[in-house]
């Protein structure tokens, strides 16, 4: 895995910004893994600002999301759906039907992961994968466990996230669960970025590029993929040797 450690997430979200051009430019239909949360946030504005300067369209694009809160309505502002929707989708020349995200109200949580799954493949799977890291090392929320999982699942989310996760979720119950991409899809993916920022992620960081491989840090999975770059600022980058 490369590690580059620029100045700040600004820089960092211009880098990503300008890869995921690059590759649209060169092929149009590319199929893109998107994450939410604060981490892509800059790189979603370098993407806006580009297609606004004519320098790429998303007319051919499909996107995948990593995730998606369970029993918490699509149309609710703290979903992934409305998260989209308000940092990227709606700035863009994206076809909506091309983007597609785990419904976690589906009534057949299992069917809904198959089919989100068999979607992938058919599409010939994600080019370029966008990530963040959870404090606890979850990428996706794949949360620590005893194995890795390969597939989409619905997941139990962890103590530190329902805590990093809560001030989205002010005066009102927090999803505790979601589906999520396993991370065995994940690295499927052709090409994986990763962006973290501030010392909250120093220790996964740590964890994920000098630990050992195991599902108790998900991230550190990444270290088995041939095609990673870690993106980091200073802070998050403080425990590295
Ligand atoms: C969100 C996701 C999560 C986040 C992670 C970091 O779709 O997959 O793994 O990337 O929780 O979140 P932020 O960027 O808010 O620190």
């Amino acid at each position: 895995m490369k590690v580059i450690t620029l100045n700040d997430e600004i820089m960092i979200g211009q880098v990503i910004g300008d890869r995921f051009c690059a590759l649209l430019q060169e092929n149009p239909s590319a199929v893109l893994g998107l994450a939410t949360g604060a981490s892509p946030i800059p790189t979603y504005q370098c993407t806006i600002s580009r297609f606004k300067a004519g320098d790429v369209s998303f007319a051919k694009a499909h996107t995948f999301n990593l995730d998606e809160y369970c029993d918490l309505p699509a149309a609710h502002p703290q979903s992934y759906r409305s998260f989209m929707h308000t940092q990227l989708f709606s700035h863009i020349d994206i076809d909506p039907q091309n983007t597609h995200l785990l419904d976690g109200n589906a009534s057949d949580e299992t069917a809904e992961c198959s089919r989100f799954d068999a979607l992938v493949e058919q599409l010939g799977g994600v080019d370029l994968q966008l990530l963040g890291i959870g404090r606890n090392g979850h990428i996706g929320f794949n949360e620590p466990a005893d194995t890795f999982t390969q597939g989409s699942f619905k997941v139990q989310l962890a103590p530190s996230t329902l805590e990093a996760n809560s001030s989205y979720f002010v005066g009102e119950r927090m999803p505790t669960h979601a589906l999520t991409m396993g991370v065995g899809a994940i690295l499927r993916a052709k090409e994986i970025v990763l962006v973290a920022t501030g010392a909250s992620k120093a220790e996964a960081v740590k964890a994920m590029v000098q630990g050992k491989i195991t599902p108790q840090l998900p991230a550190s999975a990444l270290q088995n993929h041939p095609n990673v770059t870690i993106y980091l600022d200073p802070a998050a980058a403080s425990l590295l040797q």
